[in-house]
């Protein structure tokens, strides 16, 4: 028969070329096309970054104020979207209900969207980097049981979306400067991330020609689970457990156990055998963050820090090269802005967008582009006759 390579959980396995991200895993390097993580966190801002992974290059000055101005055309969603909203439960999970939605934005662009055609791609592109805070904030309004807030485009991107998360009707609302400015910071650090479990779900959702809006809503269903882009909530739940200093030494005799299925979340990474440059640019983000809003004393980041230090000296830990993730701090600074545990992914979802987004674009823009097909190891019954129900 046909002759392949068996590689469960895709550990070897190259699924497509790209010149996106690169990640030298022994390292700990990131670059998005050829700039270091840490650079574009502390220079750029994300629409720009946006720009340079849709496009390849650091925009011009014109180039990026048209590019702000095609993103802020679209920010709105349509008014029937929010009869969406109103079928879910008001506990229903943030990240189901983004999933949904999204989902159902490709019943809104289905006939506009012709995946064939490059201009149409990129509008697709635009929208769904636009409108995303929009379905997250609205997300997160409907949870809390307050009116939808709509966009208001003389804003950036990072306060806008904090604008529509915490303002309320009929009162001011100042963004905190310093919010806005981590919240950018954060978006950056998740933008792209090559070939993960979400972003390898979208380009073989988007293989077979399916529509882009029902492509992402694929892999915001994957970067849910707590593996993947869920380690944030579950990290931030699992450091408010511990709750002490002094409990630390238990859980991580815990993660340790083999009989435990308990592992320390925002720890060990498939690809990074070394600090994640993420993690390590979100530390001193959440260090700068709380300062500045007077909260250093914070009980949570004590935890992290000494759990990260314990972790870090035992052999456990060190001969299985775990270091610390993006999502080990990440929910230190989104619980300091005011974010419920539940909003967390649905950030890391909006964040990701764009690299969802450019990957599909390059996957479809490749003239020698197939759909995706794994084959597998059969391992069942060979042939045999059916047998009749009474003779069973
Ligand atoms: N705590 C304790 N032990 C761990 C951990 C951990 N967080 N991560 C891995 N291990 C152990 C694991 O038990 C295994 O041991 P052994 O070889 O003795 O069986 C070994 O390390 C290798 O683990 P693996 O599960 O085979 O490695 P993987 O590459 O399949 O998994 C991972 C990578 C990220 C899923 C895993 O490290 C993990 O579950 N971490 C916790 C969840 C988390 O923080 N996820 C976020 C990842 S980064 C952002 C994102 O992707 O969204």
């Amino acid at each position: 028969g046909d002759v392949f390579t068996y590689d469960p959980g895709f550990t070897s396995t190259a699924s497509c070329d790209s010149t996106i991200t690169f990640i030298d895993g022994d390292k700990g390097e990131l670059l998005y096309r050829g700039y270091p993580i840490d650079q574009l966190a502390e220079k750029s801002h994300y629409l720009e970054v946006c720009y340079l992974l849709l496009y390849g290059e650091l925009p011009t000055e014109a180039e990026q104020i048209d590019f702000e101005s095609r993103v802020t055309n679209h920010t709105m969603v349509h008014e029937q979207m929010i009869k969406f909203f109103s079928g879910f439960r008001r506990d229903a999970h943030p990240m189901a209900i983004i999933t949904g939605v999204v989902g159902a934005m490709s019943a809104f662009y289905h006939d506009s969207t012709d995946v064939n055609d490059p201009w149409q791609r990129e509008v697709a592109a635009i929208r769904m980097i636009a409108k995303l805070p929009t379905i997250c904030a609205m997300a997160f309004k409907y949870s809390v049981g307050q009116p939808f807030v709509y966009p208001k485009n003389d804003l950036d991107y990072a306060s806008n979306f904090l604008r529509m998360c915490f303002a309320v009707p009929c009162e001011e609302y100042e963004v905190n400067p310093i919010l806005s400015k981590a919240m950018d910071r954060i978006f950056t650090l998740h933008a792209d991330h090559e070939q993960n479990a979400s972003t390898s779900t979208v380009r073989l959702a988007g293989s077979s020609g399916a529509n882009p809006f029902a492509c992402i809503a694929a892999g915001i269903a994957c970067l849910w689970g707590p593996a993947h882009g869920g380690a944030n909530q579950a990290c931030l739940e699992m450091l408010r457990e511990i709750g002490t200093v002094d409990r630390i030494p238990e859980y991580v005799a815990r993660a340790k156990d083999k009989n435990d299925p308990f592992r320390l979340m925002g720890f060990g990474h498939r690809v990074y055998k070394n600090f994640d440059p993420r993690a390590k640019v979100m530390k001193e983000s959440a260090d700068e963050v709380l300062g500045l809003l007077g909260i250093e004393d914070n009980e949570t980041l004590k935890v992290a820090k000494e759990l990260e230090r314990i972790a870090l000296e035992d052999p456990y830990f060190v001969e299985k090269k775990l270091y610390p993730n993006v999502d080990f701090y990440s929910g230190i600074i989104l619980e300091a802005m005011g974010f419920p545990t539940s909003m967390f992914t649905p950030i890391f979802a909006l964040s990701r967008t764009v690299g969802w987004i450019s990957q599909w674009k390059e996957m479809l823009g490749d003239p020698n582009q197939k759909i995706g097909r794994p084959r597998q190891l059969y391992l069942g019954a060979t042939t045999r006759d059916y047998v009749d129900v009474s003779k069973r």
